[in-house]
């Protein structure tokens, strides 16, 4: 069954096209990267298949429900954790948890906040300012939020930008602890995290979704040695 399904979604801002009419297809239990260089479109097609603006044009349908129609619904079984971070700077890592967990009306607060807290690790952070965490802890923790009304569908934009190796490489595990029992749809622009994180990759150039596939059928079609010449072949129509 598809979690998600787009058709000639559109996007544009006053004259800009940012998302240029796109069609794709994600499975239950997939983790699909959005891979592309900065500008590409992909914050703009996360924020439509999440709810958060409405497309110029074109259809998304989620678990089978239209998100014209059936966007609150939608909303109860989705969550993000946004490009920039949505965690509140001056209140604890444990009272940004409890914050969201109100918002969501989760019922039973302090279990699922524990059961968070334990898949995370995060009980040295817990009581610290979301201010004075790195931002390798700052991301962990939006993820961790992102899960707090249990979602079968998580969008991660740009989970891992800026940060050094090892946060990277931590946040990865996170991620991959999570493929399989979430749909999860991930942003980057690092190669390497597309190609050993994600299922499937639809790579983006210009608005455009120019090509989907595994790494290795990526690979294969290009005739490149690396998925990183893939990429470059691909997101530049074979100019580079
Ligand atoms: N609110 C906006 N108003 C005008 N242009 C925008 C807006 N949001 C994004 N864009 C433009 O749309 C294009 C795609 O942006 P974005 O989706 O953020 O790309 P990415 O996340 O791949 O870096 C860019 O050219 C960007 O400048
Ligand atoms: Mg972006």
């Amino acid at each position: 069954m598809l979690a998600i399904r787009t058709n000639k979604l559109i996007k544009k801002f006053k004259d800009k096209t940012a998302v240029n009419g796109i069609d794709l297809s994600i499975e239950k239990g997939e983790l699909f990267a959005l891979l592309g260089v900065n500008g590409a479109g992909k914050t703009t097609t996360i924020k439509m298949l999440s709810g958060l603006i409405m497309p110029t044009s074109g259809e998304i349908v989620i678990n089978g429900m239209d998100m014209k129609k059936d966007v609150f619904k939608i909303k109860e079984i989705i969550n993000v954790s946004p490009q920039e971070t949505a965690i509140a700077p001056n209140l604890t890592v444990k009272e940004n948890l409890e914050f969201m967990a109100g918002v969501y009306q989760i019922k039973d607060k302090e279990k699922k906040i524990n059961e968070l807290v334990s898949q995370f690790k995060l009980d040295e952070v817990l009581k610290k300012r979301a201010k004075t965490l790195s931002g390798g802890w700052q991301r962990k923790v939006s993820i961790a939020i992102g899960l707090i009304n249990d979602p079968e569908i998580l969008f991660l934009d740009e989970p891992t930008l800026g940060l050094d190796v090892i946060a990277r490489k931590e946040l990865w595990k996170v991620i991959t602890e999570l493929k399989g029992k979430k749909t999860v749809i991930l942003t980057t622009h690092y190669m390497e995290e597309a190609e050993s994180l994600s299922d499937r990759i639809g790579i983006m150039a210009n608005g455009d979704l120019v090509d989907v596939g595994t790494a290795a059928e990526l690979i294969e079609k290009t005739g490149a040695k690396t998925f990183e010449d893939a990429f470059v072949t691909i997101a530049t129509g074979g100019e580079l």
